[in-house]
């Protein structure tokens, strides 16, 4: 048996994670016809549960909106017509739950900014936006719930377009946030020759230990790093870039590419300080520069499967609880950018 209310948190007012606070909420009596209810195990949390609780979300978010894009649970009630889920089932969400197959159409609805998210202890889901973990997944809560946005957006980078990943590539990812390592991850697991840029030494001496990225390089000490990258590339350049700086970067990751070759618009974490012209940047180099949103539910699917053959284990650095005092150190050590990787709160 369950409570009938639950812990639920809130980005009360957007001006930093301080504001994000835990109310006792009443749980829903009734589900309808296709709706399950989880008990959340784990939310991992992204870059832009930091950007939403400061106001700086480049994307519609509703007011007193409950924050995390991404959790992973068990299932506690089902409702009359569900099929494919019974109690007992464990399951993560999807980042988006109008993006199932192809090009996305719907406009934003993501968990945790345009719709509610899922830093809650119960979260009533339809069927169609949760995906079954199997029953002998290797994965933790933490782990899989690590999957639901970083996992596919990295996937999504290298496997969502016509220009997919083939082993023996090489794979650029732009610091050593919760996608790059993520992407990291799976990126060598597919056969890639995968090149990584830091701001800190110390985080490249450890992903290199732990990940053994084949290729690191410090964007501070090397301001033009991707001298360095084609260095590391035999003058080539690489095939796919995982873009997480945004303006501040995209030049550099033009200049980065191989002829031909693939950059994935992920991240908005730099400012440019002039504008590049990317038209004549993107044509001398033939390159697809694609904008990404995470990923459909049919690229989550591919991605679970993948994790679970190679039971490949998730970057989980930072492990915190549930009271209002961890939430809020969690979201500080996400803010202070001094992890390789992801962070976890486990819910009670
Ligand atoms: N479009 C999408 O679907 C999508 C999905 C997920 C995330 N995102 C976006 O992608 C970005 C990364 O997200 P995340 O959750 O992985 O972030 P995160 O875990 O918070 O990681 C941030 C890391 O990025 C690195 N960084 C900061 N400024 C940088 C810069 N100017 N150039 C290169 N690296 C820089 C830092 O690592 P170092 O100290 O090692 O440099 C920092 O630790 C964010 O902008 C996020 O909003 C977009």
């Amino acid at each position: 048996m369950f409570a009938a209310t639950q812990q639920v948190y809130r980005v009360t007012k957007p001006k930093g994670y301080q504001h994000v606070k835990v109310f006792t909420e009443e749980l829903p009596k009734h589900l309808e016809k296709h709706e399950v209810l989880v008990k959340i195990n784990a939310v991992t949390l992204n870059y832009r549960d930091i950007a939403v609780a400061n106001g700086t979300y480049p994307a519609p978010t509703i007011d007193q909106v409950i924050p995390g894009s991404d959790a992973a649970g068990k299932i506690v009630k089902v409702g009359s017509q569900v099929k494919d889920f019974k109690v007992g089932d464990r399951v993560v969400n999807l980042f988006d739950p109008t993006n199932i197959y192809g090009p996305k159409m719907a406009v934003d609805s993501s968990h945790g900014s345009s719709i509610q998210g899922v830093l809650s202890q119960y979260k009533v889901f339809s069927d169609h936006e949760i995906l079954k973990l199997p029953s002998d997944s290797h994965l933790t809560d933490a782990e899989a719930a690590a999957l639901v946005c970083a996992g596919c957006t990295a996937w999504n980078c290298l496997f969502g377009s016509a220009e997919r990943f083939i082993a023996g590539q090489t794979v650029l990812f732009l610091g050593t946030g919760g996608v790059s390592i993520t992407g990291l991850i799976l990126a060598k697991a597919a056969g890639a020759v995968t090149i990584i840029t830091s701001s800190s030494d110390d985080k490249l001496k450890y992903v290199k230990e732990k990940y053994g990225v084949d290729h690191c390089v410090n964007y501070h000490t090397h301001p033009d790093w991707e001298k360095e990258v084609i260095k590391a590339t035999n003058g080539e350049g690489v095939d796919f870039v995982v873009e997480n700086g945004g303006s501040g970067t995209i030049a550099k990751s033009l200049a980065s590419v191989k002829q031909g070759g693939t950059i994935s618009l992920v991240g908005f974490l730099s400012q440019a300080t002039e504008i590049p012209d990317i038209t004549i940047l993107t044509m001398v180099k033939g390159a697809t520069i694609r904008g990404i949103q995470v990923g459909s539910k049919q690229l989550f699917e591919e991605l679970l499967r993948f994790v679970h053959a190679k039971k490949l284990r998730m970057p989980i650095e930072f492990e915190y609880g549930f009271s209002e005092e961890q939430v809020h150190s969690a979201y500080k050590r996400l803010e202070s950018q001094t992890l390789a990787g992801k962070i976890v709160i486990n819910v009670d």
